[in-house]
């Protein structure tokens, strides 16, 4: 039985100095089972983490997606150390920042320039900057995650500190539904100057979602921009754009472009584009050049080794297989598996009198115990191992098994180990 007593005992020191005792709602303590979930973690190396009491694990998480090629992985961290050897920040732009455009305009079809942040909100606000500058207007259109900033995520519920004004100019719309952006449009004539989405989370695009959502934006005057932070360079080098068909006006990428270094990009027509010399998107660390190492590094491992295809193929066989525990043991009311290959999404629902927390809740105590790092989805990488995937099938079989029975006999809340995890909020 794991135990963790250093991470529960280092969590009340940490909470005293670091509000949430974390940089991440989605790392944080919130999102575990209270007091029998790992807090901390020391190190990491190909698909496996190590935490503070010194248990290993197979990491579902990735770093919530970053690590697409695993973690140390040896071209890249080569690639880091050499840079390291030459500097890291400059006082004008570095080569690398040329060098790795290139490579990225070569791939993704609607980058025909490309400029650098850091996170992911630094370039989907720069986007939406942007097509408020390109349009004249105002309002935007959601639909999906997009970041901290005050312009999306005051159309969620964690919108405390957010200026009225500004919460008033966003409006969220739901996948595969074009009514409700239909409704936006129609109720925001002439204003909205952005749709940006999410080109796929939970479900496939169906029915021609994503062009219909193109013709859309167009024909209302909006700039169409793709949010790629998760699909790019997972779902397909030239991101989900490439792999739908659908070329969005601008595009934002990040996570698996640097296996983990903090780099974002921001890319799009030149006719847009060139307009970013007007408005303002300028950081002192934006061009920072182990960063820009690292993506060139995994960008050419990614091409190198066909790793899309390779990552894609073991999320096939994990999710085709965890599918089929989950009708198997009888839970198909309660759990779906949800999501492209790549990555996958747990989705739960109330049933047996327990709520969807609560189940999910059981399923990560339980899961944790058997060694895997989890925390509802399968964020897959090229380091995850047969013997990983098979691991957690195993595991997945017992929990679920045990799980159909406490859920049949009611007695599901007193086998939690702690306090059911919380929502941050839902934005997926
Ligand atoms: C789709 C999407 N967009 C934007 C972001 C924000 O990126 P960051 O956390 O790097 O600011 C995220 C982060 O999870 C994301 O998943």
């Amino acid at each position: 039985m794991r135990k963790f007593t250093k991470s529960n005992k280092f969590l009340r020191k940490v909470k005293e100095v670091i509000p949430l005792a974390s940089q991440t709602f989605s790392k944080s303590h919130l999102v575990y089972v209270d007091g029998a979930a790992p807090m901390f973690i020391t190190h990491a190396k190909g698909s496996h983490v190590w935490d503070i009491d010194g248990h290993e694990y197979v990491d579902m998480i990735n770093g919530l997606l970053p690590i697409i090629l695993g973690y140390q992985y040896p071209a890249v961290d080569n690639a880091i150390k050499k840079q390291l050897d030459k500097g890291i920040v400059f006082s004008l732009p570095s080569p690398l920042e040329y060098e790795l455009a290139q490579l990225i305009t070569k791939h993704i079809p609607g980058a025909e320039m490309v400029r650098f942040g850091k996170t992911g909100s630094d370039v989907t606000s720069a986007a939406v900057r942007l097509a408020r500058a390109v349009t004249g207007r105002e309002h935007v259109a959601v639909g999906g995650y997009h970041g901290w900033h005050d312009w999306y995520i005051g159309s969620t519920t964690r919108y405390l500190g957010v200026p009225e004004a500004v919460r008033k100019l966003t409006h969220k719309f739901a996948y595969n539904d074009i009514s409700s952006l239909e409704k936006i449009f129609k109720q925001h004539k002439n204003e909205v100057a952005a749709v940006i989405l999410e080109p796929m989370n939970t479900d496939f695009p169906a029915d021609n979602y994503l062009q219909k959502v193109k013709n859309l934006a167009h024909k209302h005057g909006a700039l169409l921009i793709f949010d790629e932070m998760i699909t790019g360079f997972r779902f397909d080098l030239g991101g989900a754009q490439k792999l739908f068909g659908v070329i969005p006006d601008l595009a934002c990428f990040g996570k698996s472009i640097a296996n983990g270094m903090p780099l974002s990009v921001l890319v799009g027509k030149k006719k847009y584009m060139e307009k970013v010399n007007d408005i303002f998107f300028s950081g002192s660390y934006l061009g920072e050049t182990l960063s820009l190492a690292a993506a060139i590094a995994t960008i050419k491992e990614i091409e190198r080794k066909g790793v899309i295809e390779k990552v894609r193929r073991k999320g096939e066989y994990l999710q085709e297989h965890t599918r089929r525990l989950i009708a198997d043991t009888g839970l198909g009311d309660v759990i779906r598996l949800t999501g492209h290959p790549s990555w996958q999404l747990f989705l739960f629902s109330e049933g047996y009198g327990y709520k969807p927390l609560e189940i999910k809740t059981y399923i990560q105590q339980e899961i944790l115990q058997a060694g895997f790092l989890w925390s509802g989805s399968h964020n897959m990488s090229y380091a995850h191992s047969k013997e990983d995937l098979d691991g957690i099938l195993a595991a997945y079989k017992k929990v679920f098994t045990k799980l159909k029975r406490l859920l049949i006999t009611k007695q599901l809340r007193q086998n939690l180990a702690g306090k059911p995890i919380s929502d941050v909020f839902k934005v997926r």
